[in-house]
């Protein structure tokens, strides 16, 4: 008939994930989806070891898909493709991952499906809403920030992006320079709630340019400045500060990308159905109300999926090979780990 049960894998940054989705006809489920971070892993090195991710991804897959497919009630004789990150990403990450899929696809004679995974975060607006394109979509994380118009499963046009950091390593690195917690996000937004935004005044780099290309590392410049002076003059940084800081460090990256996601939507194709967000940037509160005030303006729906299906996972690794597959689409053992894949 036609329903669709798809197996997919992501290990190409800091998560390892397997997924089972399902499709009848066009209506979609996700059957299981198991995620298992290594923020613990990497702590104690102030970022991500490459090497020690492509370890851990290699440890941990095969514990996983067997908890996605347990999970989901399925065997491999039920699944009808796997479906695999092939990059962009962590090189040694995408390996282990490729690897895996076609160990499972040369054992049960599958479809093996190579996905770009920065497809799979702009496709899960249509896993989780069934969003028409053409859509808007802002994927802002800790290594990605772009603007795409998504016309088609194979069909990106890329409006606009950082030209140098993504705004969760601009959240990131505040958190360090401020001393607080990792991932940093969460945290300085918790401080920025308490703040007064208009304290420090940051600079919102680009935003008289025309287009929609943003650059968050000066940002992290003048926040260094801040706290310095700060420091010279008082001998630390008081609480008041610190969280003065932080509200005014918010207030930037939400008006650049505000502000750029207004552009984008009036270089985007005619006929949007939505602006969508994902990545783990599109947790904050703030910029989040910010972008649907944006998109209220233009007449748009605001469609930001549930956070777990916004950072890394691998249901929208599924969910972008099953799309693929529906369309004809097939990759086979030659099948490579690219670790630079623009779409
Ligand atoms: O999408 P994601 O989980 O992983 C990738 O980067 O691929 O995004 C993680 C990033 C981190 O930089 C984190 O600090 C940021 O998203 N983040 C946030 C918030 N929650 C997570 N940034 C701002 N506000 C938040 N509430
Ligand atoms: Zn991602």
């Amino acid at each position: 008939g036609d329903t669709l049960t798809i197996l997919g894998l992501e290990s190409s940054c800091d998560d390892t994930g397997a997924a089972v989705v399902r499709a009848r006809g066009d209506v979609p489920e996700i059957l299981s989806s198991v995620v298992q971070g290594q923020t613990a892993l990497h702590a104690a090195f102030g970022g991500v070891v490459p090497e020690i991710a492509a370890r851990a991804h290699a440890e941990r897959l095969d514990i996983c898909v067997e908890q996605a497919l347990g999970q989901a009630g399925v065997t491999l004789a039920g699944i009808d493709a796997i479906a695999v990150t092939a990059g962009p990403g962590l090189i040694g990450g995408v390996l282990s991952g490729v690897m895996c899929a076609k160990g499972l696809a040369a054992a049960t004679g599958k479809p093996l499906i190579g996905v770009n995974h920065l497809a799979g975060h702009a496709l899960t607006p249509r896993l989780t809403d069934g969003l028409e394109f053409p859509y808007l979509m802002l994927l802002a994380s800790g290594g990605h920030c772009q603007f795409l118009a998504v016309r088609g499963v194979d069909d990106f046009t890329r409006l606009g992006g950082t030209i140098d950091d993504a705004p969760g390593e601009a959240f990131d690195k505040t958190a360090k320079l401020l001393a607080l917690p990792q991932p940093g996000g969460p945290a300085v937004e918790a401080e920025a709630g308490k703040g007064d935004a208009k304290r420090f005044t940051f600079p919102r780099p680009l935003m008289d340019r025309p287009g929609c290309d943003m650059s968050f590392s000066g940002l992290k410049t003048a926040l260094l400045r801040a706290r310095d002076s700060i420091i010279a003059e008082k001998g630390g940084i008081p609480v008041q500060d610190r969280t003065d800081l932080c509200a005014g460090f918010q207030a930037a990256v939400r008006d650049v990308l505000a502000g750029k996601a207004r552009r984008a939507i009036a270089a985007a194709p005619e006929g949007l159905s939505a602006l969508a967000v994902a990545g783990g940037v599109a947790a904050n509160r703030s910029i989040r109300a910010a972008l649907q005030e944006v998109a209220a303006e233009a007449g748009l729906p605001f469609v930001a999926p549930p956070l777990r299906l916004c950072t890394d996972n691998a249901a929208m690794i599924a969910w972008a090979g099953l799309e693929r597959f529906r369309l004809g689409h097939r990759d086979d053992m030659t099948l490579a780990a690219r670790p630079r894949w623009p779409l």
